[in-house]
């Protein structure tokens, strides 16, 4: 449980390259003397270049939302992992549910890609949440520990130090309908448990977990409340002027 929160921006498909460079230039002289937070944000792709440019000095890193899992070939229309560090990110953010609904990526496909991402020196937001039926089925804790168990297969005590997992109910993706502190709390300490269970105490206490869904100015502060959150993954409200 990290005393800064991780605080990363999810800007999906939003902003073209002019627009990305003058938001960052008005955002960063927000936080460039006072930031007591750790600051993510994930541009689209063909923006990366551009800010990691005006990004330079300010206590802003930068990340991708996506990256194929091999490290280069044959892929057309894809993105690899050395191509997005050389671009300036830090961090990735894979298994994203909107990637795993409308690309169909399954937990398989994104542990091939975690392994890439870390074996980069990437850090990687692994994003994970259950669906509104699933919830309402009570199966969002076998979901939690399914995801986990299969997306982080074969990634060692070095490789788990470099990931961050973001909960993220798909039902409050976007939807303006988040989980309540002690929804989100209760989830994130079913993730404690099995990070304690599949590697030890310390990656338990020591891995960053962060909420994501319809986080915004207003619950934010509720959210970050409570002991097992550790920041938050932000969609909409991240890149509203
Ligand atoms: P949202 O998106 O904040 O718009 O709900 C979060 C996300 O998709 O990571």
């Amino acid at each position: 449980m990290a005393a800064k929160k991780l605080i990363v921006a999810n800007w999906k498909m939003n902003k073209t390259a002019k627009e990305a460079a003058s938001f960052i230039t008005d955002f960063k002289k927000l936080v460039f003397n006072e930031n007591p937070n750790e600051i993510v944000i994930c541009p689209a792709f063909i923006c990366l270049n551009e800010s990691k440019k005006l990004l330079k000095g300010a206590k802003i890193s930068l990340g991708a939302q996506n990256m194929h899992f091999e490290e280069k070939g044959a892929f057309t229309g894809e993105i690899s992992a050395s191509m997005i560090k050389d671009a300036g990110c830090k961090y990735v953010i894979l298994g994203h549910s909107e990637r795993r609904n409308y690309f169909s990526e399954s937990n398989e496909l994104i542990n091939k890609k975690v392994k890439t991402a870390l074996k980069n020196g990437l850090k990687v937001i692994l994003c994970i949440g259950e669906s509104l039926r699933q919830r309402e089925n009570s199966e969002t804790m076998n979901i939690i520990q399914n995801q986990i168990d299969n997306c982080l297969k074969t990634v060692g005590g070095e490789g788990i130090r470099n990931v961050i997992i973001a909960y993220e109910p798909v039902w409050a993706i976007g939807t303006g309908k988040n989980a309540t502190p002690e929804q989100a709390e209760e989830a994130h300490q079913h993730i404690r448990k099995i990070l304690a269970e599949l590697y030890n105490a310390i990656v338990s206490k020591d891995t960053r977990i962060i909420y994501g869904g319809s986080v915004n100015a207003d619950n934010s502060k509720e959210l970050f409340s409570m002991e097992n959150i550790d920041g938050a993954l932000i969609g909409g409200d991240s890149f509203v002027v």
